[in-house]
């Protein structure tokens, strides 16, 4: 098999990259269940993946790389699988803060951070603070995230808006409506990974991915490393997005 460096030149050398990856990191608990261990063990090891995976984004120059980390119905998991996860990140934030700022990313999150407890939203909204300069890849960690909740505090706030005079029902187009969901500002996902092999969306990016190419691989979260992520980089590039569109080439009326 073609090692990460051969890799990543065929990847680079193709050109067409995808601006915004968004990733569903899923299959830390059938990782685990297969060696007998806790479900626990399968979130630990993968944090190890996506370490990997957020150097390898920085290092082939993704700019927006957006992390499915837990679900608002995630929530009603295991009481200790749950602050597993929770004690994971907030570990992995405070160690990891200074290779983020070695490497130029700049960290942000969506989702509801504010109900987290506050010493885990401290730890976060300081890594976002101190990293809010960098100007390589930008980290999206999304964080107690529902696309629908999303869609839904967007439709609250514009209704808010509108009935302080502040917004006119004729000015709601794709564009302004973007502006009032969390990813305003980052562009729309080119291009999804599901590790795992489920074939869902489980309530990620509803609005964002209407276009976005998709990609599962079998893969369990805890064994994708960077050459299984330029293997789908390398997949996406021989797409053809079409955008409802006809093909290019094809002239004929
Ligand atoms: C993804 O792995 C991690 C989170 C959802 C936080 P899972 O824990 O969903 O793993 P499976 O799907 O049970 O294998
Ligand atoms: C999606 O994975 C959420 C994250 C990866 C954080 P799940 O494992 O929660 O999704 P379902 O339940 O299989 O749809
Ligand atoms: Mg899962």
């Amino acid at each position: 098999m073609a090692s990460i460096e051969t890799l990543k030149r065929q990847v680079l050398a193709k050109g067409n990259l995808p601006t915004h990856v968004a990733i569903i990191m899923d299959g830390n608990g059938r990782w685990a269940r297969q060696r007998g261990l806790p479900r626990t063990a399968g979130h630990k090891y993968g944090v190890k993946a996506v370490k990997k995976v957020v150097r390898a984004a920085g290092d082939i120059g993704i700019k927006y790389l957006t992390l499915f980390t837990f679900s608002t119905e995630n929530w009603n998991r295991p009481k200790n699988e749950v602050s597993a996860i929770m004690n994971l990140l907030y570990e992995t934030t405070r160690r990891e803060l200074n290779e983020l700022l070695e490497n130029n990313v700049r960290l942000i999150t969506i989702g509801d951070i504010e109900s987290l407890s506050p010493k885990r939203r401290d730890i976060l909204k300081d890594a976002i603070a101190r990293t809010s300069k960098n100007t390589g890849l930008t980290l999206n960690l999304a964080l107690n995230y529902s696309g629908r909740l999303e869609i839904l505090q967007a439709v609250k706030q514009i209704a808010a808006d509108i009935a302080a005079g502040k917004l006119d029902i004729k000015q709601i187009d794709e564009s302004r409506f973007s502006q009032y969901l969390l990813t305003k500002g980052l562009p729309d996902p080119d291009l999804l990974i599901r590790t795992s092999g489920e074939m869902r969306i489980s309530n990620f990016l509803l609005w964002q991915m209407s276009y976005t190419e998709l990609y599962v691989t079998d893969i369990l979260w805890p064994d994708f490393d960077e050459a299984a992520f330029y293997r789908a980089l390398s997949d996406f590039q021989k797409r053809e997005r079409r955008f409802g569109r006809v093909k290019q080439s094809s002239s004929e009326r």
